[in-house]
């Protein structure tokens, strides 16, 4: 039997938070893209999520907030984080915490590391779930591991529906971009993924250089596999125009048949449209062609996801 796809309300919201107690998986959207959400306390439950996903043990999950009082029992916040978190939660941003000794998320959830993911959603319809249900929730990005993130419910029904209880429909994500992750190495930010978050924003704010990531030893990100969010087609990145048999993914003026990820060549809008144009192509071509995207802004996410869907081992 399929997930049935059911609009928020008091009613499903209720329906979602039972099923969770009971250790069951509810895909539910968050403003990034749909995440597939289980109890973060219940090691049975995120067994079952590992094996729905398809997902490598070794990746631990985003721990899922609704308040300070919740985020604060699970880890620890330098004063620097705490800014940082102020600054933009609720929203599109994950911070990697010290866990608490004494935190509710269970250790197979952080696949054992002593850092612990934490992010406040700002959709409406994932706070008031995660407050009904009254601790975090655990949500990976609600695909089989390695396929396109889902920005839509309907996503979510062709690539988990047969694994899972119950689709929460919050309609197309607003940001479409996984959150950006951020970390700190002796109270430095350092950028662990580049996501729904401009990293100018959070280097402004901070007045603080932003580090990338550059899988140097000391912090631990697991989850930046080169090959991910792989479409069965072949992309060819910065491409000018599309070759014969290609589909085309532009940024700016198209031609009908290609799909443009923003007319008017607006990164905010373009990471909206990533997944789903990509998802829809790739239905349609073997090889995708794309156009050369800035690097600024919400472009820096759109490049990292666009490199690893294009990386074949
Ligand atoms: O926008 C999002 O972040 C979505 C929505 C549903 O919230 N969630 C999401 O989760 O993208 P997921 O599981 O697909 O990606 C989480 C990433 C993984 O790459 C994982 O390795 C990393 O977060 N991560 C989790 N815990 C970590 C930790 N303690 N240290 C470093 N990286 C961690
Ligand atoms: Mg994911």
């Amino acid at each position: 039997m399929t997930a049935p796809i059911v609009p928020i309300l008091p009613e499903t919201i209720a329906l979602a938070a039972e099923i969770l107690s009971e250790g069951g998986l509810v895909a539910i959207p968050t403003e990034t893209v749909y995440g597939l959400a289980a109890d973060a306390a219940n090691p049975e439950a995120i067994a079952r999520l590992y094996e729905a996903k398809g997902r490598p043990r070794f990746n631990p999950l985003i721990a899922h907030v609704s308040s300070w009082e919740m985020a604060e029992r699970e880890a620890a916040f330098s004063p620097l984080a705490r800014t940082c978190a102020e600054a933009f939660w609720p929203g599109p941003l994950t911070l990697v915490l010290p866990a608490r000794e004494d935190g509710r998320v269970v250790d197979l959830a952080r696949a054992g590391l002593g850092t612990l993911a934490l992010r406040w959603p700002k959709q409406r319809a994932a706070t008031a779930l995660i407050e009904v249900f009254g601790r975090p929730l655990v949500a990976p990005s609600a695909n089989r591991s390695g396929h396109i993130s889902p920005t839509r419910a309907e996503h979510v029904a062709e690539d988990l529906g047969e694994r899972i209880s119950l689709i929460l429909d919050g309609g197309p994500c607003d940001v479409g971009m996984e959150s950006s992750i951020l970390g700190f190495e002796d109270d430095e930010p350092v950028l662990l993924r580049p996501g729904g978050l401009p990293t100018e924003m959070i280097a402004d704010r901070l007045g603080k250089r932003v580090r990338a990531y550059g899988g140097h030893a000391r912090i631990n990100a697991p989850g930046q596999l080169k090959s991910h969010y792989a479409p069965k087609a072949r992309l060819r990145l910065n491409a000018a125009a599309p070759e014969d048999d290609e589909g085309f993914l532009a940024f700016g003026s198209f031609v009908p048949g290609d799909l443009s990820l923003s007319t008017r060549g607006d990164l905010v809008e373009a990471a909206a449209n990533l997944f789903e144009m990509l998802r829809s192509l790739d239905t349609r071509f073997e090889r995708i062609a794309v156009s050369p995207i800035p690097g600024t802004g919400l472009g820096e996410a759109i490049n990292d996801r666009l490199e690893r869907a294009a990386y074949r081992e």
